[in-house]
């Protein structure tokens, strides 16, 4: 059983400054994929979403989220300079550094944590291939880390029947039960944050999983399946059809 004390001792308040006027909750956003199933040639983040870059849409979005306070982007390398300049065109205020993103998605989250200052209490690292956050979603994630969670992630039901495959054939059909599929944006008190990205990162998907395996506790709250990762040139029509819907 969960040791009351010791999680009343952890429970933070997340709203507002970290108490020394520094930020509380940070943002960041990675950006750096490249994006090759989409055929286009620019980076994904750059690619077309209602008439502007895919990325314009997280970074407004986390930009007019009141909860968070600070942003960090990491851009694909060579572009980082059009990300600080979409940051401007859209007033992004909150967007204080865009840093080169790495080789994998865990890298380029790495280079912008080493821009988020010791002080800051909460880190949400959102993926620009997911242009529909919202408010009530960091909401939602914030809850568990002020009940003593070191992280939160949204998870979505596993609709379809799950098959493990080998060489062209099903080895296994996997029991559904018990299994969700995580999004972004998750959120981490920064130092569990830290701590897992102190370990090796090579086959970290996403950030939660280094957090677990440092140790970190992690809830789960309800996803948005307005969320969709945008992969392919499919995903992008149909993520423009639910922003025209609203
Ligand atoms: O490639 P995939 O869509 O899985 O990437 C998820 C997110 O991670 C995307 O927003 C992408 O821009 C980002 N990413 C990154 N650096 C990489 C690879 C992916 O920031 N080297």
């Amino acid at each position: 059983m969960a040791d009351v004390s010791e999680a009343n001792e952890r429970r933070l308040d997340v709203s507002g400054e970290a108490g020394n006027g520094s930020s509380a909750v940070w943002a960041i956003v990675a950006a750096a994929g490249s994006g090759e199933r989409l055929g286009i040639d620019r980076p994904k983040a750059f690619a077309a979403l209602g008439g502007r870059p895919l990325l314009a849409e997280s970074l407004d979005r986390l930009d007019r989220c009141e909860l968070v306070d600070a942003i960090v982007v990491a851009a694909p390398p060579g572009w980082e300079e059009p990300c600080i300049l979409l940051a401007e065109e859209l007033a992004a205020s909150k967007v204080v550094a865009c840093v080169t993103g790495g080789a994998t998605r865990a890298e380029s989250v790495a280079a912008a944590l080493a821009e988020v200052p010791e002080e800051a209490l909460v880190v949400l690292v959102h993926d620009a291939a997911r242009p529909l956050v919202d408010d009530a979603l960091v909401e939602r994630l914030l809850g568990p880390l002020a009940e003593g969670f070191d992280g939160a992630v949204p998870v979505l039901p596993v609709a379809d029947t799950l098959k493990r495959i080998r060489d062209g054939a099903v080895v296994e059909t996997v029991a559904r039960e018990g299994l969700a599929a995580a999004q972004t944006p998750q959120a981490f008190l920064a130092p569990a944050l830290r701590r897992g990205f102190s370990q090796e990162l090579a086959d970290a998907t996403d950030c939660a999983s280094l957090v677990e395996r440092a140790g970190g506790t992690v809830a789960v709250v309800e996803g948005d399946p307005r969320l969709l990762k945008i992969t392919t040139t499919a995903d992008l029509a149909l993520v423009e059809s639910l922003l025209q819907a609203t």
